[in-house]
């Protein structure tokens, strides 16, 4: 059964489908939405062999043609000259204000597309078909898109929602098991910031959702769509309670920065990472209880999934070079890093009132933690 959350931001709505099947009905979904019978999808060349011709014949029944570019894979592909090939491709195929255009992939598709949509003619419509965990319950919703910079990740980017999301569970079957996990890091996220019932269920159902269950991912990924979509309808463009959705982020980014950005640590293992680094130093800083940090940390473990620093291969730059690393946050206001702390799980808030060296000591004890 197909699950419908919508997103209700006035001229800008649009609703998110959650089910199994729904590339093979994408035709019929989209069609609505369109203007003229025809579309230009942009994908990956690992997703493309999967998907691209289901999604292409799918559309093709209802009479909708379609072009297709396919570009590498990986986390350099958001970067000025792919973002450039992009925008080339929907000019030559003369995408127009009212077109749509189709976002066919991970998060890294998901955003370099949602940019080139927003600045190609100053706005053109797009769609998201994510095809990881992660883009279905992140990164696909809520209208944040861009590229990453020298400086740091998604430093370039615009805010441009979508005008629909299709999230098919089916395609979920095709992931590695690592990048199933990954994206489960920001699932547990949403029970951790605002959630505590939720947290719960995955407790009791994250490994029906690692072996498959088709009927629990759907349920994990719709509960995550609508804590996200409530999120956003309160604060679309990150002025207060957005930040939220950051819980672990400060961390991970670090992380992320790092490890050069690359397969030694994937996104949502640092969300992971992040998510129990923030509840240790909320422990430490007397603003929750120590069982909570524990339970975090006893579920991912139950998981599989790292929990440490220690849990990263390879050499790490020391904690003062990491928290160094932090201040590239999106998140710093007048040079002072904003951090998302917990009372208990479910219970995240914003705060700057953050020792500097609780966070080093909190570090330190990570990356000597027994690793898994
Ligand atoms: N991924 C965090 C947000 O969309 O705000």
């Amino acid at each position: 059964m197909t699950q419908v959350v919508h997103v209700p931001l006035g001229g800008r709505a649009y609703d998110i489908h959650i089910g199994r099947g729904l590339l093979d009905q994408a035709g019929a979904l989209i069609g609505p939405v369109l203007p003229r019978a025809k579309v230009a999808i942009v994908t990956d060349s690992n997703v493309a062999p999967l998907h691209a011709q289901r999604l292409t014949e799918a559309l093709q029944i209802v009479g909708i043609a379609s072009s297709t570019l396919i570009l590498p894979v990986g986390e350099a592909t958001k970067s000025w000259p792919h973002l450039s090939e992009t925008i080339d491709f929907l000019l030559t195929e003369k995408v127009e204000r009212r077109d749509v255009v189709i976002a066919l992939g991970g998060g890294v598709i998901g955003d370099l597309v949602g940019f080139a949509a927003a600045i190609l003619r100053r706005g053109v419509r797009f769609i998201q078909i994510p095809t990881s965990l992660l883009a279905q319950v992140d990164s696909s919703v809520g209208g944040k898109t861009g590229i990453n910079a020298v400086q740091g990740k998604n430093l370039i980017g615009a805010f441009h929602q979508p005008s629909l999301v299709l999230a098919d569970i089916d395609v979920l079957d095709t992931l590695a098991p690592r990048d199933f996990l990954a994206g489960y890091g920001e699932v547990v996220k949403y029970g951790l910031l605002g959630n505590a019932t939720f947290f719960e269920w995955l407790e009791q159902n994250g490994a029906a959702l690692v072996a498959g269950d088709h009927a629990a991912r759907s349920e994990a990924v719709r509960m995550s769509c609508q804590m996200k979509a409530d999120i956003v309808v309160r604060d679309e463009t990150e002025q207060g309670d957005r930040a939220l959705l950051n819980l672990g982020h400060t961390f991970c980014h670090a992380l992320e920065a790092a490890t050069g950005y690359s397969d030694r640590l994937l996104h949502g293992e640092g969300v992971a990472i992040g998510c129990s680094l923030a509840f240790e130093t909320s422990a430490r800083l007397g603003l929750c209880s120590q069982e909570a940090p524990s339970r975090v940390r006893a579920h991912l473990k139950a998981m599989g999934m790292k929990t440490d620093i220690s849990d990263i291969d390879g050499a790490l730059p020391d904690p003062v070079a990491l928290v160094a690393l932090m201040g590239q946050d999106k998140k710093v206001i007048a040079g002072q890093l904003n951090f998302i702390m917990v009372r208990d799980i479910g219970q995240a808030f914003v705060t700057t009132d953050v020792s500097q060296a609780v966070v080093l000591s909190v570090l330190e004890e990570s990356m000597a933690a027994p690793a898994v």
